[in-house]
């Protein structure tokens, strides 16, 4: 069967009429397979995209980690221009877009490995697309060469903490005081195992390392620096992909909320954009997570020269911030996860907050979230794709929004 590839679906497979999905293919590009219900298997390009280049990774054809190697940076960032101006188009909204950025390769300095004991040693690597299998990734072109220099460490930890029944999963974060570890799924912890681990950590030189949710080894502080701020994220917490990736977006923020005297950042996280906005202004933090708005907290505290920093643990889903409370901020910084802020948006869009800075790492419930914020009239003034997941389909935008 020949097919002609149309555009690419939001997991980065070509779409042919069908619809055919042929995963390493790009828009224009006639195929051949064997078909195999909507798959086309063992496709052979017959025509190649101009786009098509060759994947800068040696690792890519067996890796699941990037979807998209195979295609030119300008088209990546073509592509995920066009999903934003898609998915607001399809809430009737325009936009002008500002250039994006794309994080540089090797940038990664945060990612979430698997793992598995095997007979011969020890496999850490990503997974082969859509399959169990663990490839190793010893050239990855994605991760900070940081995370890569971690691996010796990474291996000892789950030959000593590993069963050969169960995978592991590994989250790395590179920090000031060097990689900080997550594992889930190692043996049990004992008197022995916690020794040997607390062992490991020192010897590799990790900052800390936390077992299936208990923390057992601390050798130096897992710091991140946040505008002059140093903070301690708890294990795991949510933490933007790459360093260059957080600076674009803060700047886009920046750029959205210009000068201000007082704002309220919504999600916060760990202070992300709070820590550093509050060099220059006031900053009220509201995030879901007490043990994240604690480390903020912390580290407001014990940076001098700050803007007040004021800091709310609440659940914006159920709790949302009312109109009333809202009141007095003259800009707003959003980043709601995936799942959008609805209920934020709606209490957003009756307030009289003048500008607005709206962070999405999902383009449908942004432009969801934004169209409320458009009939409660706010102005779509610009978005900022900002590619901090190279290679790969996720996306991740700044908008301002302002009324006058
Ligand atoms: C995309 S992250 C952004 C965090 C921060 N702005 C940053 O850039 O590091 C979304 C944040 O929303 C928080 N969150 C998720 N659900 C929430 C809820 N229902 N209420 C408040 N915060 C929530 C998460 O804990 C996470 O810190």
């Amino acid at each position: 069967m020949i097919v002609t590839i149309e555009r690419l679906g939001h997991l980065g497979h070509g779409i042919a009429p069908g619809p055919v999905y042929v995963p390493g293919t790009l828009p224009g590009e006639v195929v051949e397979g064997t078909p195999d219900g909507d798959r086309l298997l063992d496709p052979k390009i017959i025509t190649p995209s101009v786009n098509r280049v060759k994947p800068p990774c040696r690792h890519a054809r067996a890796c699941g980690g990037c979807q998209l190697q195979h295609a030119s940076d300008a088209f990546v960032s073509r592509w995920k221009q066009e999903v934003v101006q898609t998915a607001l188009a399809g809430q009737g909204l325009t936009a002008e877009f500002l250039p994006i950025v794309t994080s540089p390769a090797r940038s990664r300095r945060r990612a979430t490995l698997s793992a598995r004991r095997t007979k011969g040693g020890v496999l850490i690597g990503f997974h082969a697309r859509a399959s169990d299998t663990i490839v190793e990734i010893p050239d990855c072109q994605l991760l900070h060469p940081g995370i890569l220099e971690a691996f010796p460490g990474l291996q000892a930890l789950v030959q000593t903490g590993g069963s050969r029944s169960t995978e592991l999963s590994l989250q790395v974060t590179l920090t000031r005081g060097g990689p900080d570890v997550v594992v889930t799924g190692g043996k049990p912890l004992d008197a022995a195992l916690r020794m040997d681990l607390a062992r490991l950590v020192e010897a590799h030189g990790f900052s800390r390392l936390t077992w299936d949710g208990e923390t057992v080894a601390l050798r130096d502080r897992p710091a991140l620096a946040m505008g002059t701020a140093m903070v301690v994220a708890p294990p795991g917490a949510f933490l933007q992909a790459t360093a260059g990736g957080e600076a674009a977006l803060l700047t886009a923020v920046r750029q959205a909320l210009g000068p201000q005297k007082r704002v309220i950042d919504l999600f916060s996280g760990v202070g992300t954009f709070t820590l550093p906005l509050a060099g220059e202004m006031e900053v009220h933090a509201v995030e879901g997570d007490a043990a994240m708005t604690r480390a903020l907290d912390l580290a407001a505290r014990n940076t001098p020269d700050l803007h007040r920093i004021s800091v709310e643990t609440r659940d914006l889903f159920r709790r949302p911030l009312e109109p009333d409370e809202l009141r007095g901020f003259t800009g707003a910084v959003i980043d709601p996860p995936r799942a959008g802020a609805e209920a934020q948006t709606d209490r957003l869009a009756r307030s009289d907050i003048p500008v607005l800075a709206a962070v999405s790492c999902n383009p449908v419930t942004f432009a969801r979230d934004a169209r409320v914020l458009s009939d409660h009239g706010y102005r779509l003034d610009w978005v900022r794709v900002v590619d901090q997941f190279r290679w790969s389909t996720h996306i991740e935008l700044v908008a301002r929004l302002s009324r006058a």
